[in-house]
Parts: structure tokens; sequence; C-alpha cells
């Protein structure tokens, strides 16, 4: 085997001792902070294409893609031209600007699942004024979730399944009142039977069902689709709202996300990620009554200062172009796919405990071997082999993201070369962890 030494790290080091005294964790979000591998986070200096570079100056080809929004890679032409050109006519004005005239046109023209969108600045803000939709437009206080799903940090979302009655959660944050966290209901993913008995018990008091219809913040956790069609058929017999959080998914595995490429219909979804083009956009579209709800036109109030800012616009507008060439998502998947089977073919033929999940444009490493994972609790809690790999992998060139549940992504910058030789990379890494 290659003798593969290990990467230069002392900028990094030094930075993130600089940054622990500003910062709790010495990070703004904390899976950053590289607290289930090795050593400190890496800090960023630059990114071009497919590739990232270090403050170290070590570059690596980039599978984070600053989790998920660099659908294009980083500093695409005409991301980075769109930009600059809005910016030279000023940066923010707390008015109406042409720009989000033509990001609402440019998605809704083309998703038939949404009438009308709000514009907010992250995902999280996103899912926390929808569930408020939710809330004020069915005059209900329930929500249910499922265990596993990440919807950002809104406090009735960061709840877990209680241990008492099964369904009723209990916070995983200090800071979220248990009674508020009890108006959320938590069920396993995939389970039919727990979902009927949820909504014989709950249904008429539940205002909305969210899931991540593709679960990509725990695993890869790939739905039934029967599941999905049941959890969309239980929302309409029960009038509660079936509310898909498309953050990762929407503008990832096809134009118009999973509604799209499963062809169910949402009543309520949320955006976030890809559709800002590497900067701070979220979104939430319905119907246009359910969207008559939202002030001004309604009483569900939800505001932003730096909503529909034109430079993140812009930025949307000249990715979410390119997204809606046609033959996009075909070729983003079928890349992909070729890079996840040459690194799965190597991995069975030697019988490693290792296999990668894929959608679309997205993948998982799962050290489960062929088991088909749904749940979170499917899931081997033990992440020494991920942070061995994720080690393995950063000495040889390659980046991923810093957690066994995190999924990885592909870019339209990674080439067929490029993937070929990450492969190769991913199956070097391999063989030294398993040797
Ligand atoms: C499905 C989903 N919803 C919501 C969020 C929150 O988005 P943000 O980090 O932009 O607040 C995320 C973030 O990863 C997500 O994956």
């Amino acid at each position: 085997m290659e003798t593969v030494t290990g990467i230069k790290r002392e900028n990094s080091e030094k930075l993130f001792e600089t940054a622990k005294k500003y910062f709790p964790g010495g990070v703004n979000s904390p899976v950053r902070a590289f607290k289930s591998v090795e050593g400190a986070p890496l800090f960023m200096h630059k990114g071009n294409g497919a590739h990232v570079w270090d403050e170290d100056g070590n570059k690596f080809v980039d599978f984070c893609c600053s989790w998920g929004p660099l659908i294009l890679g980083h500093n695409h032409p005409s991301v980075f031209n769109n930009v600059v050109e809005t910016l030279k006519n000023g940066s923010s004005f707390g008015a109406p600007t042409v720009k989000e005239n033509e990001l609402a046109e440019l998605i809704l023209s083309r998703n038939p699942f949404i009438e009308k969108i709000r514009f907010v600045s992250s995902g999280t803000e996103a899912v926390m004024s929808a569930l408020r939709l939710a809330r004020g437009y069915t005059g209900r206080k329930k929500i249910l979730k499922f265990e596993g799903c990440y919807h950002g940090h809104v406090d009735s979302m960061l709840v877990k399944a209680g241990s008492g009655l099964a369904t009723l959660g209990t916070s995983t944050s200090a800071g979220v009142p248990e009674e508020y966290a009890n108006e959320t209901l938590v069920l396993p993913l995939n389970d039919l039977d727990a979902l009927k008995a949820c909504f014989e018990e709950f249904g008429n008091e539940i205002a909305c069902a969210i899931i991540e219809p593709i679960p990509a913040n725990n695993g890869l956790l790939l739905q039934d689709l029967t599941f999905l069609q049941a959890l969309r058929e239980i929302c309409s017999e029960y009038r509660s709202l079936l509310f898909f959080d498309e953050v990762i998914s929407g503008f990832r595995v096809a134009f118009s996300g999973a509604a799209e490429y499963y062809k169910i219909k949402p009543d309520i979804v949320t955006y976030g990620k890809i559709i800002g083009g590497g900067l701070p956009v979220g979104a939430y579209g319905a119907s246009a009554e359910i969207m008559g709800y939202v002030a001004p036109d309604g009483p569900v109030y939800q505001a932003g200062t730096l909503s529909g800012n034109p430079v993140a616009m812009a930025a949307g507008i000249a990715q979410l172009t390119e997204c809606a060439k046609p033959g996009f998502y075909e070729d983003q998947e079928r890349r992909t796919k070729q890079f996840v089977s040459r690194v799965n073919q190597h991995a069975s033929t030697k019988e490693y405990d290792f296999e990668m999940v894929t959608i679309g444009s997205v993948f998982w490493l799962s050290f489960d071997g062929k088991k088909r994972i749904q749940r979170a609790d499917q899931i081997d809690p033990d992440m020494s082999q991920f942070s061995k790999l994720f080690t393995a992998l950063l000495n040889r060139g390659i980046y991923i993201g810093p957690s066994g549940y995190e999924v990885g992504f592909i870019s339209t910058a990674h080439t067929e070369e490029i993937l070929e030789g990450a492969a190769q990379q991913f199956c070097d890494a391999l063989d030294e962890i398993y040797a």
C-alpha cells in the first residue's frame, strides 16, 4: 500500500485557538467543530469549481459543498458575475426589487406544487415561519415530526420521542420548555402502523406533519414510496397539512425537489441551501389560499429586514437558471451513480462492511454493510470507522463533512475525471482503514 502522510494543519490549529476566544466552541455552527473526528477544523481559504484550499495551502476535492448549496461548485462564473453586477447597485434596500420577482418567476413557473412563495434568510427561518402558517391556517396546535429528520434549530423541532407516551415529544435542547415540546408528536420514520395509530389518537389536533421526504441529516434514510404516499393520504383524511421540508432535497434531486421526484403533492414546502446560490436564502411556499394567511394579506405574522435581499436573489437566479436547463438532474444523477458504484464495487469485492447510499447527487457513507437503513435508530452509533476514513480521505486530498451522519454532495464542477480520481482515493482510504 502507498504511504500517505498527514496534511499540514499548523495554520488551522492556530486560527482555531484564536476562534475559541471569540465563539462558543470556536465556531459559528456546531458541526464545524470537528467534534466527531480528529484534529482542529480546517479553516478554508478559497474554493474554485470542485476544489477548496485551506489556510495551510492543502487542496481538496470538496464533497461538502457548503453542506449542499453549491450545486454548481465554488465560484461558478454566472453566479459570481450576477452577484457582482447586482452589488454594484447596492447591497440592500429594505424595499422590493425586481430580483425578487425574477427568482419567484423562475421557481413558480416550473413548480406545480406551490402557487406563492415567501423568501426568508435561512432554512431554519423558513421552517419556523411555515410551521406558524400551518398552525394559523388550520387553527390546530400539534405538529407531527419524524425521528431522524432535522428541520433547523426551531424550538418545536428540537424534540425527540418521549419515553412514556411514545408519540409525545420531549426537548433535546436546553431552553426549549417541555410544555412547548409536548405540542410536537414524534414518530419513527417508515412505520405505517405507528403513523395510523398516531392519527387515530391525535389526527384532529395535528396542524401538519413535517418530514424531510428524503431524510438526509441522520444518514440518508430513503423511505418506502408507499410510506410517503400513505402519509399524503392520511394527512388529507384528517385535514392536516403535509409539510415537505425540502431544504436539502429541493433543487437537488429535481428542480421541484422530492415532491417532483416521488410525484407527491405536499401542502406546504420549505426550501433553503441551493435556492440562494451560496448566499443566505430560505423560502416557504404553498397554494395561494394557504399563503393568503401570511401577513400583510393574512393574520400570520412573518417579516425580515434582509428577506429577498437583491444580492442573494441574484445568486439564486444565476444558479437556478443553470439547474433549470434540460438534462441537468439526469446528468448529475448519472455521474454520482457512476462514482458511487465504483467505490461500492471495490468495498463489495473486498467484503468491507461499507456501502455508499445515494439518490440524485447526494451520497452517504454507511458502515452498516448492505442493510437498508430507513430509520435513525438502525445506524450503528459507533462512528470510529467514519472518523478513521475521514482522516484517511483528508490525507488523500478529499474533503467531506466532518460527521458520519451527514451526507456528501456532488456539483456540476465534479467532472467525470475528478470523480474517477476521487473514487480511487476512497478505495485506497477504505483499504487503509480496513487493513
Ligand atoms: C432539511 C433541513 N431543514 C432545515 C435546515 C436548516 O437550514 P439552515 O441551516 O439554513 O437554517 C436544514 C439544514 O441543514 C435541513 O437540512
